[in-house]
């Protein structure tokens, strides 16, 4: 694993773009893992960004989501669907049909997450993730004692969680308690992680999903046993960490992130 620090929220989300976009120009027929919260916002603007003003094409890039809430159809506005559909993929020129979530309204949601491996498996698994963190320490959904080798699932969510997210309803008190998602199994499969964390309130459980022990009560730890997997942080994110000053050397001195230092 390799931890980044940069200045602010901004420059980790440029940093993410920029990771994102090149991985899409080196291998146009991607298969991307999506995220979804307020962190990720920024990243999407930005890609929008790089596909309007330099082309960068989604055309035969193939997409999953992370997670969907159960019960809530696809036009519903506290959806992932709608999420994605409105910050990324109707803003690029993404193939509908290569766009992949969870079905939250399956009319069998034990069925859905076999389904849902099987169309990740179809499209030659995940080459890149992107991964955001829950306060309640998890990715995806994978709230706290998620087996670290759990597949596509339904999960309760906290009541952590339904704080921290049911402002994103319009009307909170429709904030389903359950949801669908990767397992962390699943995630730990994908070639390759992204994690993007910002701000002081996810602090203290950044610091224990990357240093702190891998266990199942913060299922974001479990991206300590992935060969490949790049957490971008801001400063402020970055308070708790133990090796600040070993994470800065790296990206100031390794040639892999030269090309990085004044985007
Ligand atoms: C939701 C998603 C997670 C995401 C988290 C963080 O719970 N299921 O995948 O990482 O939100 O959201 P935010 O960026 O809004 O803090």
């Amino acid at each position: 694993m390799e931890v980044i620090i940069r200045p602010d929220a901004e420059a980790a989300a440029r940093l993410v773009a920029h990771l994102i976009a090149r991985a899409l120009r080196r291998k146009p027929d991607l298969v991307l893992g999506l995220a979804t919260g307020r962190t990720m916002e920024r990243v999407y603007d930005l890609l929008v960004e790089f596909h309007r003003r330099d082309g960068l094409d989604f055309s035969r890039c193939t997409s999953f989501n992370l997670d969907e809430y159960v019960g809530l159809p696809p036009e519903h506005p506290g959806s992932y669907h709608h999420y994605m559909r409105r910050h990324l993929f109707d803003r690029v020129n993404i193939d509908p049909s290569r766009t992949h979530l969870p079905d939250g309204m399956a009319a069998d949601p034990d069925a859905e997450g076999p389904r849902y491996e099987a169309l990740i498996r179809a499209a030659g698994g995940i080459d890149l993730q992107l991964l955001g963190l829950g306060r309640s320490g998890h990715i995806g959904f994978n709230e706290p004692l998620s087996a670290l080798r759990s597949r596509t699932r339904v999960k309760c969510l906290t009541e952590t969680t339904i704080r921290e997210n049911r402002t994103q309803f319009p009307n909170p008190d429709e904030m389903p308690r359950r949801a669908i998602t990767m397992g962390v199994g699943t995630i730990l499969e994908c070639r390759r992680l992204l994690m993007l964390v910002t701000g002081a309130a996810k602090a203290e459980v950044l610091a224990r999903a990357v240093e702190g022990p891998i266990t199942a009560m913060i299922s974001a730890s479990a991206i300590q046993l992935h060969p490949a997997c790049t957490v971008i942080v801001d400063e402020a994110a970055a308070a708790n960490l133990q090796e600040k000053d070993y994470y800065r050397w790296i990206f100031a001195t390794e040639p892999e992130w030269r090309e990085f230092q004044h985007i």
